[in-house]
């Protein structure tokens, strides 16, 4: 059986009162038309048309064209509209169409199988996914016949008072038969208080003409839709937790889970301990057995196994493994940090490779260099990338050890085997081998304070 899917995203998200359509605010890190994309293709379903319309080039944009199909829903006339815009898509094509929407990103693989196991093998023309919820308000409402059969959804807008009772909610997920959900759409009216085209009518139309309606119930917290903040910020707590027991299954330690903030697609090795605090973002990987103590925020980087971090901040960048990075480093992006090295307390690294074992302990800045292995950084070393027009590289052998308080001039050139003396500002490459020593020489003037009588 061909089967395919749509996802509904072309609404504007009145309620979200914001400038971003709503289908582009992100869950734990992704964007929910994301995470229901990339859902619906982990369940086996690859033929995906993406209906936008408010925001439609930024939801084009944020989204992956190899992996969608789009249509476009000029005016926001309802999601029996939005369906409808989706006809060129449709048209032609035999079995199944399952349809979700873009606002409701806690779905699992596993519920929609489910749905569309249940749907063929029923045999149905139509098959809604349902919730039994403590608080219905804002959903269309199941409504079924003294002998259980479905025969259709109200809108919670258009309930009546004993409608409005009911527990049972519209996820706005279903499975169709192509052909007789494109004869049905044809039958929709705008017939009711929001003057939309409601593609929950439809279930109405086919039960009207005596088609079973499956139904197929799954837990509320993935049929949870996304209408303003505060439910975002729900189905975002119900996301961690999830995603936070994932990693605690695969071995990882997590302190405290509630205070623990990682995005989707990490990934973390076993062992890892993870304290309180920690955000960990993006594409990011975790090696094995890495200590993660409080509040750092780690983002689209590679984290080497048996590496400690505490309190530092880590941008699209490698950390090797054996590493130590902070308390209160920040590692800016395209900086790659080798082996057994360290990066100590109030030190950043802006686009710069930091050799094996190499030690910037302290209070230092190193820009657009590449520094060798062996290295040691002393306290408040500055490499002086920019002078005010462009940036220009510095290049540090392996085995140099420079003095406190250095400045590095770049572009400049330190070769291998050699010695900086503390507070020296470097202009000159030195050569292999070499102390280089840049600074005034000292004076002492005998007896100058008490001449002047300068103590009181
Ligand atoms: C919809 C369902 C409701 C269900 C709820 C579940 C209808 C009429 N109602 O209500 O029964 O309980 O979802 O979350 O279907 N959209 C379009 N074009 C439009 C209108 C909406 O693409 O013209 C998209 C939106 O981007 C959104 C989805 O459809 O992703 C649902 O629209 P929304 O306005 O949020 O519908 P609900 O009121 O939540
Ligand atoms: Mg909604």
């Amino acid at each position: 059986m061909f089967n395919c899917a749509l996802i509904l995203a072309a609404g504007e998200g009145k309620r979200m009162k914001s400038d971003t359509p709503k289908v582009l605010h992100k869950v734990c890190g992704k964007e929910m038309v994301n995470q229901v994309i990339d859902t619906v293709r982990k369940s086996g379903i690859t033929d995906i048309d993406v209906v936008i319309g408010r925001g439609a080039e930024k939801v084009k944009m944020a989204t992956d064209s190899r992996k969608v199909h789009y249509s476009i829903q000029e005016e926001q006339m309802g999601t029996g509209h939005a369906v409808m815009c989706s006809s060129e898509f449709l048209m032609g094509k035999k079995g199944i169409v399952a349809i979700f929407t873009g606002d409701a990103p806690l779905i699992s693989e596993e519920s929609i199988k489910k749905l569309v196991d249940f749907h063929s093998k029923g045999g149905f023309k139509a098959t809604i996914l349902t919730s039994i919820v403590a608080c219905a308000d804002g959903y269309g409402r199941i409504i079924r016949k003294d002998n259980g059969e479905v025969y259709k959804i109200v809108e919670h807008k258009d309930c009546s008072g004993s409608e409005l009772e009911v527990r049972e909610i519209n996820s706005g997920m279903y499975c169709f038969d192509i052909e007789a959900l494109l004869d049905s759409l044809d039958k929709l009216n705008n017939n009711n208080s929001q003057g939309e085209y409601y593609l929950t009518d439809v279930i109405g139309i086919l039960a009207h003409e005596g088609h079973k309606i499956g139904a197929v119930p799954v837990p509320s917290e993935e049929t949870m839709g996304v209408n303003s903040r505060a439910q975002l910020s729900e189905a975002e707590g119900v996301l961690r937790k999830r995603i936070n027991e994932k990693h605690m299954v695969n071995g990882v330690t997590l302190i405290d889970p509630n205070t623990t903030y990682i995005d989707v697609d990490v990934e973390i090795g076993s062992d890892t301990i993870i304290y309180p605090g920690n955000v960990i973002q993006g594409n990011t990987f975790i090696g094995e057995k890495c200590f993660l103590y409080p509040n750092s925020r780690i983002s689209n980087s590679t984290i080497g196994r048996e590496v400690t971090i505490q309190s530092s901040v880590i941008l699209d960048s490698k950390v090797g493994e054996n590493t130590t990075v902070g308390p209160f480093a920040y590692v800016r992006p395209d900086s790659v940090i080798g082996k057994s090295a360290r990066i100590g307390d109030f030190v950043e690294i802006k686009k710069s490779i930091i050799g094996d074992n190499t030690k910037v302990s302290h209070l230092t800045y190193i820009g657009d260099a590449e520094i060798g292995k062996n290295c040691n950084f002393g306290c408040g070393t500055v490499v002086v990338n920019y002078d005010g027009k462009s940036k220009c590289k510095t290049i540090v052998g392996n085995n140099v050890f420079i003095g406190c308080n250095t400045n590095l001039i770049a572009p400049v050139t330190v070769h291998e085997d050699t010695y900086i003396a503390a507070g020296s500002t470097i202009t000159d490459e030195v050569p292999a081998g070499a102390l280089a020593i840049a600074r005034a020489k000292q004076v002492n003037k005998e007896g100058w304070v008490y001449k002047r009588n300068l103590i009181k």
